[in-house]
């Protein structure tokens, strides 16, 4: 009976660790042409910084026709692969990595539906957008793409290893 109990309980911390591990993601962001042609850059980052999200990488870069074309591979047959090319490539761009617990996700939600028509009220494409090719803002839909993705924009030595100050007041 007290064996049982015992690994029991060691089960239970393992898969709280585990949980730790599994949670803390990079994140790849993107403000779009159209975003930084609006003036948002900064409205649209402070959306994501205030999340207690920590941002490790940023660059202004107008993107280029190969780097839009990586990016974008998995959407090279769909009928708005020119028109998203030519999009992303139209004007500055900044680009930057996020990394901290459920990255992908708590970024995907700030961020809202592909369509701003479908996106929810108080998310970037809810509140700012209109056009499904103006959508503002890109974020990588996993940790594996967000990986493939920063390698495209980013060099690891480009991305900073930091602690900030407030840290303890955003994860226990
Ligand atoms: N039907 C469409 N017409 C025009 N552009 C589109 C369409 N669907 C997607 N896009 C563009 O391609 C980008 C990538 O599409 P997708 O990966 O499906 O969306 P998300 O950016 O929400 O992950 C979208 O953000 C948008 O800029
Ligand atoms: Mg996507």
């Amino acid at each position: 009976m007290i064996q049982e109990h015992v690994s029991v309980t060691l089960i239970i911390n393992k898969t709280q660790k585990l949980d730790k591990l599994i949670t803390m993601e990079r994140e790849f962001v993107m403000l779009k042409p159209d975003a930084v042609q609006r003036g948002l850059i900064g409205t649209l980052i402070n959306r994501l910084e205030r999340t207690g999200l920590k941002i490790i990488g940023m660059k202004f870069l107008k993107v280029t026709k190969e780097m839009a074309e990586k990016h974008y591979e998995v959407h090279k047959a769909r009928p708005f692969y020119a028109k998203l090319v030519e999009y992303i490539t139209s004007a500055p761009t900044v680009a930057m990595v996020i990394e901290g617990p459920n990255a992908v996700a708590i970024t995907r939600k700030i961020v809202g539906a592909t369509h701003p028509a479908d996106a929810a009220p108080g998310t970037i494409r809810g509140d700012f957008g209109i056009d499904i090719g103006r959508n503002l803002i890109h974020a990588s839909d996993s940790v594996e793409n967000a990986k493939m993705e920063i390698g495209i924009y980013f060099k690891e030595e480009e991305l900073i290893d930091w602690t900030p100050t407030l840290a303890p007041w955003f994860t226990e």
